[in-house]
């Protein structure tokens, strides 16, 4: 996948498809950028001065899979720089119905739009696009925001950014030790996530999942390579007492195709008051929702629980993927100062 791709600089940034070409550098950059922009949003001359950043830009959201969160936040982060959007979500309503062919589809939106936000239900096709703009006269950024149960790197820099934020006072990333849970084969959070973790030195990850819903080889491979140590279990309440972060996901019964996910005993990966009791008082909680059953809405009381916080972390971040790929990053300066 990655050889269709324009590999980011901390100066450049142009497709958004895969996490594994992120580097350091340009992750705390993102991070930093967000938490900028979020602080100058919050007064009133603040936000016009953002909206004005790019108001001639336009993004097309092609949004194929369901999606909430992800949709939204990048709908609302256009609008926070004055961008206009439009969308696609049902493909019954576009002329795909008659035949047109992906790849016709994403260069008739490119010809209208500034930047493609896309997500599907298949693997592999924000890389089809990005390999088809790379080829076209007037190509346009490519973001993946969810490709099957693949990647989807711009919830992994979220991730990164919510990490970050709650370990601000405590040394940030490096060293910590932070837990995955639940439906690790078919969820592509947890597989971005991965990815990005080569950035950071000392993390340790615990995978907590049911056997048949194990991390795949692909993703161990990859962290194998970065000498990334790694520890599988299905205890979870054995587990809980040494993470300092514990990622929560659902089971993706979406991709059940003989009912998989009803064979799991999900109270074995699900955080409720006991586990809250074994967890360390200074962990996180996350989740990048939407949640099933396996964290009590009880849970939400606890300060530990990030994932609200996470979600919003979202908009932010895609705000500052935005600005970079549009190269408007040293106006954040001026902005700053109104
Ligand atoms: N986290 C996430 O991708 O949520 P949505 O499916 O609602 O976009």
């Amino acid at each position: 996948m990655s050889e269709t791709l324009v590999l980011p600089t901390r100066t450049s940034l142009f497709h958004v498809i895969d996490p594994r070409v992120f580097g350091r550098p340009l992750l705390d950059e993102l991070c930093s950028l967000a938490t900028r922009v979020r602080q100058a949003a919050k007064t009133d001359a603040g936000a016009r001065a953002l909206r004005d950043l790019l108001p001639t830009r336009r993004a097309m959201l092609y949004f194929t899979q369901p999606s909430t969160r992800t949709f939204l936040s990048f709908n609302n982060a256009c609008h926070i720089l004055g961008m206009r959007t439009s969308e696609i979500r049902d493909p019954s309503t576009s002329s795909e119905v008659k035949g047109e062919s992906f790849d016709d589809s994403i260069r008739t939106f490119s010809s209208y739009v500034d930047v493609i936000v896309m997500r599907t239900k298949e693997s592999g096709r924000a890389a089809q696009a990005a390999k088809l703009m790379n080829g076209i006269p007037r190509p346009v950024p490519v973001i993946n925001a969810g490709s099957g149960s693949d990647q989807h790197p711009t919830q992994a820099l979220l991730d990164i950014y919510t990490l970050q934020r709650s370990f601000e006072e405590a040394g940030g990333i490096d060293g910590k030790v932070i837990g995955m849970m639940g439906d690790l084969k078919r969820g592509r959070t947890v597989r971005s996530l991965c990815y990005l973790m080569r950035n950071y030195s000392g993390v340790r990850l615990v995978f907590i999942a049911p056997e048949q819903f194990a991390m795949e080889p692909d993703v161990k491979a990859y962290l194998d390579q970065h000498r990334i140590p790694y520890t599988e279990t299905n205890n979870l309440s054995d587990a809980l007492p040494q993470l300092d972060a514990i990622y929560v996901t659902r089971m993706q019964t979406e991709w059940d195709t003989a009912g998989e996910s009803r064979a799991i005993d999900l109270s074995r990966f699900s955080i409720g008051a006991p586990e809250l009791a074994r967890l360390k008082r200074d962990a996180i909680i996350m989740h990048p929702l939407p949640r099933g059953a396996e964290i009590d809405p009880s849970v939400d009381q606890d300060p530990r629980a990030m994932y609200w916080r996470q979600e919003r972390n979202g908009m932010w971040m895609r705000v500052a993927v935005l600005i970079k790929i549009f190269g408007v990053e040293n106006r954040i300066d001026e902005i700053e100062r109104v």
